[in-house]
């Protein structure tokens, strides 16, 4: 069992915000990612409904299930020592209802072991924030850019431009907090009004395309380490061509294995 004293915890994340330490958070979908992450003192690992794209290879993260958030959970959360791990709630798991919400909440939680979950949107899901939170179930909020929206958006739009836009987003944020949530994903919105929202409220934001002044960023691993097919988006930043490395090592593994020059005699019984 893990040093209780070490683990990131949901009001350990609020005292970051008012001591105004920032907050590391990334995607991680197995073991061996969460693990390295972890280690690197990485604060918050989000199961991201991500993992529709840059595992599955889905055009959306739509396809994604509870099933599959709860298997790459378990995953997750079997190599954490430290991390506060979320698992996020996809599309359809929570729409219908707040019931719906609670439910798959608790399988996230019981059945893959999440500290936490993360739901899409602002005023329009006020009521399972509030029915999550009324559980104790600790509940990230997630608006502006909201991926399993992007039907309705017509694509992956920077959010909260023109005063509408922006009184929209603010207003969603401070919906967010007032039914509970302990912290709220601003995703592609103005630096200015991602500003103003981190000002404005007590829950830590954590920003992915929002700018310098969240309490906290957070990115995709496959941008982070060069893993994606396209080039990350212009938010991100990539630390390391990672996908570069891994189709090297391949090569070199197939071109010995051609030329017999794999397994040598060191690696032979
Ligand atoms: O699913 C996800 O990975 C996310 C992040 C992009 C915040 O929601």
């Amino acid at each position: 069992m893990a040093n209780p004293e070490l683990r990131v915890t949901v009001p350990a994340l609020q005292r970051k915000k008012a001591r105004g330490e920032r907050i590391a958070m990334l995607t991680a979908y197995d073991s061996p990612f969460a693990r390295l992450f972890d280690q690197a003192g990485v604060d918050v690992l989000l199961v991201g409904d991500t993992m529709g794209q840059v595992v599955q290879g889905h055009d959306t993260t739509l396809p994604v299930t509870v099933d599959e958030i709860v298997y790459h959970c378990r995953m997750v959360t079997r190599a954490v020592r430290r991390a506060l791990v979320v698992g996020d709630l996809p599309f359809g798991s929570y729409h219908a209802s707040a019931e719906d919400a609670v439910r798959s909440a608790v399988r996230v939680m019981k059945e893959g072991g999440a500290h936490a979950v993360k739901l899409e949107g602002g005023a329009r899901v006020a009521d399972r924030i509030e029915a999550l939170a009324r559980m104790e179930i600790p509940v990230m909020g997630h608006v502006g850019l909201t991926p399993q929206s992007v039907h309705q958006f017509g694509g992956y739009r920077v959010q909260g431009r023109g005063e509408d836009g922006h009184a929209r987003v603010l207003a969603d944020a401070r919906a967010v907090e007032a039914a509970g949530a302990f912290a709220v994903v601003l995703e592609c919105v103005p630096r200015e009004l991602a500003r103003e929202i981190t000002a404005a409220l007590s829950i830590p934001t954590i920003g992915i395309g929002a700018g310098v002044g969240c309490d906290g960023q957070v990115l995709v691993l496959h941008d982070l380490l060069g893993l994606g097919e396209a080039a990350p988006p212009r938010f991100a930043r990539q630390y390391v061509a990672l996908g570069d490395v891994v189709r090297r090592a391949a090569e070199m593994y197939a071109e010995d294995v051609r030329n017999q020059k794999f397994p040598g005699d060191a690696e032979s019984y």
